[in-house]
């Protein structure tokens, strides 16, 4: 058998470690590979929570976080930390995924040593450099010269088909995002106590239909986190109706929420969930009122109908499936477009279908073959 491949696996925020997790167990039992897992630390607690329920022990934690960062030291952080760590591991591939500051710093310090980079969930694209912010130019940045392509669907291939990639660098895998659904909901169903957090609060709101929420994007910040806390606010004053909210844990995000929402009824503003937990969240919720990236994609595989608050998605997938519909952050249209869902049953009937335009569970076993050809 040939040498092993040096695999070095290098992600920070929430989202990148739910969708790389299956990933790395794939890599770590897989004997043509040495898997190798560096953490920048750009988020830590909700970072964290993934990495312990995941069983991820990283081989480097930079622990860069810092209170309310912004981007520029983040990024420089970033660089110079996961720069160092290439010199020591001299690894033969970089994996990175999606769109954050830790992707984009962890793919140029490879580029500068000239160690290849495979992309995970490349090719998405809003075309507007503004939104989503910075993300949007994040990933154009990854994609000119990462070396392998992974592209969830066929949709986001063609876009890097556009850009003049070469067509053989690019592989349609679907996301590992339903992959690491697909483990949490076996994970449950195997050890039900370990979503069973919420049951004070289902218990509270008995009767009442469960809208999931979640905000955090920059490019929202000010005006748009107030609108959509006036949403929250209006859509509440139902009788009929309970939002549960899990507020990230970015102070930009918190400071508005609290002031706008603490201590009304109907609303519960609580911690980051754990995986599990937001799993049983998606499963209770009638609808989610969202402006994450990853809500867009698992909502759909679950049939649950996802109102997205944001002007543009790179992810259109689910809007064309007909789950997700794009109601941006005006707080007039994000209460219309839910009282809609609440009160026309045709109209939730046609959203909640499940669909799995994102994949079907098995994408980091499709990355794990090319990454050994
Ligand atoms: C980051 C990513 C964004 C991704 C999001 C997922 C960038 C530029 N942004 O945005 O693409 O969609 O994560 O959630 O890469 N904080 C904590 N504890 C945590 C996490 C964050 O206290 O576990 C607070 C800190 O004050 C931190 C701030 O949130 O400085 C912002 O974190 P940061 O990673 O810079 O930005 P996000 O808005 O989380
Ligand atoms: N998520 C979670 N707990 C929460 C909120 C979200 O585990 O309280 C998960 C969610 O299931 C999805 C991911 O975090 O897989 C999305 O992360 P986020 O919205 O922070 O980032 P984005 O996807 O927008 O980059």
């Amino acid at each position: 058998m040939s040498k092993p491949r040096t695999i070095l696996t290098v992600f920070g925020t929430r989202p990148e470690a739910i969708k790389l997790f299956p990933l790395v167990h794939a890599l770590e039992a897989d004997e043509r590979f040495v898997s190798r897992v560096c953490v920048s630390g750009q988020h830590r607690g909700m970072l964290d929570q993934v990495l312990e329920i995941a069983g991820l022990v990283p081989h480097h934690d930079l622990d860069l976080m810092h209170p309310d960062q912004t981007l520029d030291a983040l990024t420089a952080g970033l660089l110079t930390g996961i720069g160092k760590v290439l010199d020591e591991e001299r690894p033969d591939f970089v994996v990175v995924q999606g769109d954050t500051a830790t992707a984009m710093s962890g793919a140029l310090a490879a580029y500068y040593r000239k160690i290849p980079v495979a992309h995970v969930e490349a090719g998405l694209r809003s075309g507007d450099i503004h939104h989503p912010w910075p993300e949007e130019v994040n990933r154009r940045i990854i994609g000119s010269f990462a070396a392998l392509h992974f592209a969830p669907t066929e949709t986001a291939a063609e876009a890097l088909r556009r850009e003049n990639i070469d067509p053989a660098a690019i592989h349609v895998t679907g996301n590992t995002v339903i992959d690491a659904l697909h483990w949490i909901t076996d994970r449950i169903e195997a050890r039900p106590e370990l979503a069973q957090g919420l049951t004070s609060l289902e218990q509270r709101f008995e009767g009442r239909r469960i809208v999931g929420m979640t905000s955090h994007r920059r490019e929202n910040f000010g005006d748009g986190m107030r609108a959509i806390a006036d949403a929250v606010k209006r859509i509440a004053v139902r009788d009929d109706v309970a939002v549960i909210f899990p507020v990230h844990l970015n102070p930009n995000v918190r400071a508005v929420m609290n002031e706008e929402l603490a201590g009304l009824d109907n609303v519960a503003l609580i911690e980051p969930l754990d995986y599990p937990h937001f799993a049983r969240l998606l499963d209770i919720a009638y609808l989610m009122l969202t402006d994450s990236g990853g809500v867009q994609e698992e909502a759909p595989a679950l049939g649950k109908p996802v109102l997205v608050m944001r002007e543009t998605t790179e992810r259109p997938e689910g809007v064309e499936a007909g789950t997700a519909k794009l109601v941006g952050t005006d707080a007039d249209r994000i209460v219309a477009e839910t009282e809609r869902l609440l009160d026309d049953e045709m109209a939730y009937a046609a959203m909640a279908r499940a669909h799995n335009p994102f994949g079907d569970g098995r994408a980091a076993k499709r990355i794990v073959e090319l990454l050994a050809r």
